[in-house]
């Protein structure tokens, strides 16, 4: 282990990443509450799903199951079906048992310590940091790869976030920043900071609060941190993607050049809602990145016009081709696989 760093000036950057957040803070649902029962959810959501495809998620679903109650009284069947579109099904039974065990050992009142809040089915070290410092203003840092990669490039700290160690002197760094105010506002700030700023490729560090005081910065080593020396487990990621088709066009659009599968073609992320009545069938398809295990629910949407396939042309750069012109454009394997077997299958009559 590493001599740990002392320096005074360390709470000093976390208060100038406060003051950025105040003013930068992201503007989601989940943070004009203090409810521990509604922060849990969206820590849950958000551990499997990117903001963007969260959030409609989170907002079903707490609406749903509004509290520690009605969750914990709900069908199983019902609470999946709530989950559908964001797979890693097993979270959402954890959740559920979670509810159960909140109204069993905690008389109801979900748990209001670290300590405590860790004793709940499916909730980590990382989870349980979240919901005590947002919600009790525990001095907990949530430690997760952003908070690896901010610090990591803040100090030039070239410790190996492969070793056991890493999870340890992280928290410890984190806690010299962490302001004795605010301290859930200090962890979201480093989930935006890292999300939106800190970026693991082409970080924006003109944008950055820290950039003056940022060893990687100075040196133009943003690149070279966090150090990862041995491969680390992947991690999962759940993508829903909607089919939408008449007749036998469909719907595509370019992926951005950023995250995976930069620059391929995909199906829309997100559909109107009342085009759910138009589902004919739903797959789940596995399929592993280097460092990312996919989950893929593919909905196929039949429209009833060609009017209808325009219409989120018109809203969104989506453009549509038959299986002829699909042909033309690269698609990431898994979405290819699935064109392959809906024309074979539409062949065959
Ligand atoms: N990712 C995980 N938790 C989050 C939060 N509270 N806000 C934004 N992104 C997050």
């Amino acid at each position: 282990m590493k001599p740990k760093k002392q320096n005074p000036d360390f709470l000093y950057l976390g208060k100038k990443l406060l003051n950025w957040y105040r003013i930068n803070a992201r503007n989601l649902p989940w943070r004009s509450t203090r409810n521990p029962y509604k922060i849990w959810i969206s820590e849950i959501i958000l551990q499997q799903t990117q903001v963007k495809q969260g959030l409609q998620h989170y907002l079903n679903f707490v609406q749903r199951f509004p509290n520690v109650e009605t969750l914990a009284n709900a069908d199983t069947d019902e609470v999946l079906l709530y989950w559908k579109g964001l797979g890693y099904y097993s979270r959402a039974l954890n959740l559920h048992k979670a509810a159960q065990q909140i109204i069993t050992d905690f008389e109801g009142e979900f748990p209001q310590k670290y300590e405590e809040i860790l004793k709940l089915k499916g909730v980590g070290k990382y989870t349980a940091a979240a919901i005590a410092s947002i919600c009790y203003h525990e001095r907990k840092p949530a430690i997760d790869g952003n908070f690896y990669r901010v610090l990591s490039r803040l100090f030039a700290d070239d410790y190996d976030i492969s070793q056991a160690g890493a999870f340890q002197y992280f928290s410890e760094l984190a806690l010299q920043m962490m302001p004795y105010e605010a301290c859930g506002d200090f962890n979201q700030a480093i989930m935006d900071l890292g999300a939106e700023v800190c970026k693991p490729k082409q970080p924006l560090c003109q944008l950055c609060p820290l950039a003056a005081d940022c060893m990687a910065w100075q040196t133009g080593a943003m690149a070279q941190f966090p150090v990862k020396t041995k491969k680390v487990k992947a991690t999962d990621l759940a993508l829903q993607y909607y089919f939408v088709h008449f007749e036998n066009r469909f719907l595509i659009r370019q992926r951005a050049d950023d995250f995976i599968w930069k620059k391929l073609y995909e199906f829309p992320d997100a559909i109107p809602e009342d085009w759910l009545q138009f589902r004919q069938s739903s797959i789940v398809l596995k399929h592993k990145l280097t460092h990312k295990n996919l989950e893929i629910t593919i909905d196929t949407i039949a429209l009833p016009s060609e009017a209808l396939l325009e219409t989120l042309v018109k809203q969104y750069s989506y453009i549509i081709v038959d299986t002829e012109a699909s042909h033309q454009k690269s698609f990431p394997k898994p979405l290819e696989a699935f064109i392959q077997q809906w024309e074979q299958r539409k062949n065959e009559g």
